[in-house]
């Protein structure tokens, strides 16, 4: 194992990454961030300094930062923001973990305004896989793209006045970055170009594994590449045995690794990579396309051909709009590494996900999503990590908590009581198996009733639940610490709908805190920082 060590630089910069001039958020000058690269093992530190003039934090989505809670990146839950002008050292050890994963801001909803990049960890036998079964190994980040900066969307959410207070879709997707919006539908007066669509050059009879990382701040996603099948070999860090497909839905947050055969084609032919916003997600007239060459190249720049591609969709996708699932909901999707899920679980504990209630965040009260109606809110930002490692119970009217005691095995029962809301729930700190979904509301008397899927359950740790439906997370309290579960639509989010996951208290008070990690909370006070 060795150390990565990375130094971010976060600004602001102009860029127009679909044509539309915007001021964006960046890391070292990059938008989408720079890829972090990281074998089973290695410790990786990151040299965070925020010039923004609003706070800021990383987190590494789907690390599990066994024994590392406080460099989990989560204001308000592990740290205090680091403040405008401020520095912090993220430190971790990626122990016990391969796939793809990604880091991104999550303070507010700043990710929308481009803080995000790829996180690859590889495994110790990859480079034997990697001859075996493919010969390339690529990321491939998709996402919606929204034109105005991340805090005007927020306090215009929670005010009511942000564009008819409709959910914001985006205003386009961008594909590794580069997407093309409809300068037509921009306003008057504001800058904007028709871009050429983005391309993706392969070469001829190759297996390329494409690491998809859906970067959305909301959209359910839905990708093909016209006459390739798609072969799913890993769900968010878990090597699966998958179907072959002729598309991929992914949810924000989810990643899947796909193997594509390049055999359709020779140097000069080039197909369309489709990616969507799913139909039955989206409120009428709100779906988004975006369209990437996928071409075939012979390597040498005088072959590169630039026509567009003249192909069709596969036929079962076109006008098919029933497809607003999660992936597993679709296909068979199995763990290569086969875990039976324990038969008891310790403690099972049911967290309801609706609307939550009128709250007021810095002074504007407005009608927040949450958990059993309770809104997360923590106005000055100081993280509950500190309240557990005190020994404070934590404030039920601020944050919906539960709390798992003893090792052993979990149950999570998400109830997603809005009806015709779907979200994407995330869990910080593990992954879980997906022990039982379907539609209705679980109680504890009908949890009798389910027929549990144990034999060897998907585990993954982003879910996308149906409105009006449950699923059951079954996972292990190896690993102590205050995690967030939170829906992954970043609006969501910045509106409340984030419990804290308490596992071991006792557990967590001899965790030694960093020194500049204390520091960040120091000077923390509510008006140096935008909406949370
Ligand atoms: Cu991708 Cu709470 O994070």
């Amino acid at each position: 194992p060795t150390t990565r060590e990375l130094f971010f630089n976060i600004t602001t910069a102009a860029a127009s990454p679909d044509g539309y001039a915007r001021q964006v958020y960046v890391v070292n000058g990059q938008l989408p961030g720079p890829l972090i690269e990281a074998n089973t093992g290695d410790t990786i530190i990151v040299h965070v300094d925020n010039q923004l003039d609003e706070g800021q934090s990383l987190h590494w989505h789907g690390i599990f930062q066994n024994g590392s809670a406080y460099m989990d990146g989560v204001p308000g839950v592990t740290q205090c923001p680091i403040p405008p002008g401020g520095t912090f050292t993220y430190k971790f050890t990626v122990a016990n973990q391969y796939g793809t994963y990604w880091w991104h801001s999550h303070y507010g909803n700043t990710l929308a305004d481009g803080l995000v990049g790829p996180l690859v960890v590889h495994s110790v036998d990859e480079p034997l896989r990697r001859n075996r079964d493919y010969d390339e190994d690529r990321v491939l980040m998709i996402s919606d793209w929204i034109h105005d900066q991340s805090s005007v969307v927020v306090e215009g959410l929670r005010a009511g006045t942000f564009r008819g207070d409709l959910p914001p879709q985006g205003d386009s997707i961008l594909i590794n970055g580069i997407g093309r919006t409809n300068c037509s539908a921009v306003p008057s007066g504001t800058s904007c170009d028709y871009l050429p669509p983005p391309e993706i050059q392969v070469s001829a009879n190759k297996t390329i594994r494409f690491r998809v990382i859906n970067t959305s701040a909301h959209s359910m996603l839905r990708l093909s590449i016209d006459s390739h099948d798609m072969e799913v070999i890993e769900a968010d860090g878990t090597a699966v045995y998958g179907p072959t497909t002729h598309e991929i839905p992914i949810a924000p947050a989810q990643r899947y690794s796909i193997l594509v055969n390049t055999t359709q084609g020779q140097a000069g032919d080039a197909y369309w990579l489709r990616t969507n916003t799913a139909l039955a997600c989206m409120p009428a007239g709100h779906v988004q396309t975006a369209l990437a060459v996928f071409r075939y190249t012979s390597g040498m720049d005088s072959e590169t051909s630039t026509r567009d591609p003249e192909t069709q969709a596969w036929d079962d996708l076109a006008g098919s709009d029933a497809k607003c699932r999660d992936l597993d909901q679709m296909y068979a999707v199995a763990p290569r590494d086969g875990k039976a899920a324990v038969n008891d679980a310790l403690q099972t504990h049911f967290l309801s996900s609706s609307r939550g209630k009128f709250v007021n965040i810095n002074g504007v009260s407005f009608f927040g999503f949450g958990f059993d109606n309770v809104s997360f809110q923590n106005q000055i930002y100081k993280p509950l990590l500190s309240d557990i490692e005190s020994g404070t119970t934590l404030n039920s009217s601020l944050i919906r908590s539960i709390t798992f005691d003893g090792i052993g095995v979990g149950n999570i029962v998400v109830n997603n009581l809005d009806a015709n809301i779907d979200h994407p729930y995330h869990l910080h700190g593990n992954d879980f198996q997906i022990i039982a979904r379907g539609n209705g509301t679980l109680t504890q008397e009908g949890l009798k009733g389910v027929s549990l899927h144990l034999a060897n359950p998907l585990r993954r740790d982003t879910l996308w639940i149906p409105g009006g439906g449950y699923a059951i997370l079954r996972y292990t309290t190896d690993n102590p610490g205050v995690w967030a579960l939170h829906c992954h639509i970043g609006w969501h989010l910045a509106e409340g709908k984030l419990a804290a996951v308490v596992v071991r208290p006792e557990a967590i008070r001899s965790f030694p805190q960093p020194a500049d990690w204390s520091n960040l909370c120091a000077n923390t006070n509510a008006s140096q920082f935008g909406p949370a």
